[in-house]
């Protein structure tokens, strides 16, 4: 069998997706009943970062670790993606090591070229393009808050970027809702919008792309935002929250929403900017629970390459 990658939300079908949440879920159940199940005995993924991170590293690590495997950390300093050495040589090395990679970079062009020179598979950790782990922590959440995905109705509100393509995409599949709101100029990218409509062309989901934050809440049964400058963005933070102010989740946003609507954010949080206190810090927030999904969801991710390799 060929090896399989996660470069993008897309690489896995809707039916895929859906085995997935089940084996994050009984992973998930193994781990709270402390049943070890060495799904990963003596497996080794690389993890390759040119950005911070604290829950990627953190759960991928973990993730290997509670499955009999191991993560080795690889920072910018170690790789030099491109630059020390090319991408090339740099897939040529790691799969004499290694079983399974994950990368976390700025360009897609990274993640896309060490999958295809890699006989390893390559999961996207975060690209300036998506943020595919992200997404599925994000839906199983959901899935276990909610029971199912039926008339599910999402939010997103800020910048159109890689936590956004990766929402609408996987909205796309699972055939539910999405409207997304971003000032004029930060929408999301037209490639993503022409895929994910043609997906949602078989799955009867919608997208609907505003720059009016109260329409895209309006009765829906949850509320997603992300920071305004993201990493690699950081020049431009100043002149960003002058746009994105408006876009703020706050009190008043949130009473657009169906009551007890969730309020999600993949974190890190810049509070008092794209979210209140007030909001992340209520009843509705299911913030934590998406970290920790990243174990589980994550977990799922990596057996399942694995076993298809
Ligand atoms: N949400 C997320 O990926 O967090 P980190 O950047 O801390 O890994
Ligand atoms: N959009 C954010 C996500 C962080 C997990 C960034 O790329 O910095």
């Amino acid at each position: 069998m060929t090896k399989r990658d996660y470069r993008k939300v897309s690489d896995f079908s809707t039916e895929e997706i859906h085995h997935l949440f089940q084996l994050a879920l009984t992973i998930k159940r193994e781990v709270k009943e402390r049943r070890f199940v060495p799904r990963l005995a003596d497996k080794n993924l690389a993890m390759i970062f040119e950005k911070p991170s604290l829950r990627t590293r953190c759960t991928f690590e973990l993730a290997m670790r509670q499955a009999g495997g191991n993560g080795l950390y690889l920072g910018p300093s170690e790789v030099g993606l491109g630059k020390r050495e090319s991408v090339y040589d740099i897939a040529k090395n790691l799969e004499r090591w290694f079983d399974l990679v994950m990368i976390r970079t700025f360009a897609q062009k990274n993640v896309d070229d060490l999958a295809v020179h890699a006989s390893i598979p390559v999961i996207n950790a975060l690209s300036d393009a998506e943020h595919p782990c992200q997404a599925m922590a994000d839906f199983l959440t959901v899935l276990e808050k909610r029971g199912s995905f039926d008339g599910f109705k999402l939010a997103y509100v800020g910048d159109g970027n890689n936590i956004c393509h990766s929402l609408i995409t996987l909205t796309a599949q699972l055939g539910c809702e999405i409207r997304v709101a971003t000032p004029d100029g930060y929408q999301p990218k037209e490639a993503t919008l022409v895929e994910a409509r043609t997906i949602a062309a078989k799955t009867g989901a919608t997208i609907l792309i505003t720059t009016n934050p109260v329409e895209a809440v309006e009765g829906v049964d949850a509320v997603y935002t992300d920071v305004w400058a993201s990493m690699g963005q950081e020049a431009e933070a100043a002149e960003r929250r002058k746009y994105f102010l408006p876009f703020q989740v706050n009190a008043e946003l949130m009473r657009a929403a169906n009551p007890g609507a969730f309020v999600m954010h993949d974190l890190p949080a810049h509070r008092g900017e794209e979210i209140t206190d007030e909001i992340i810090d209520s009843p509705q927030s299911i913030v934590f629970d998406q970290a920790e999904n990243r174990l589980h969801a994550q977990k799922a991710i990596l057996v399942y390459l694995d076993e298809l390799r």
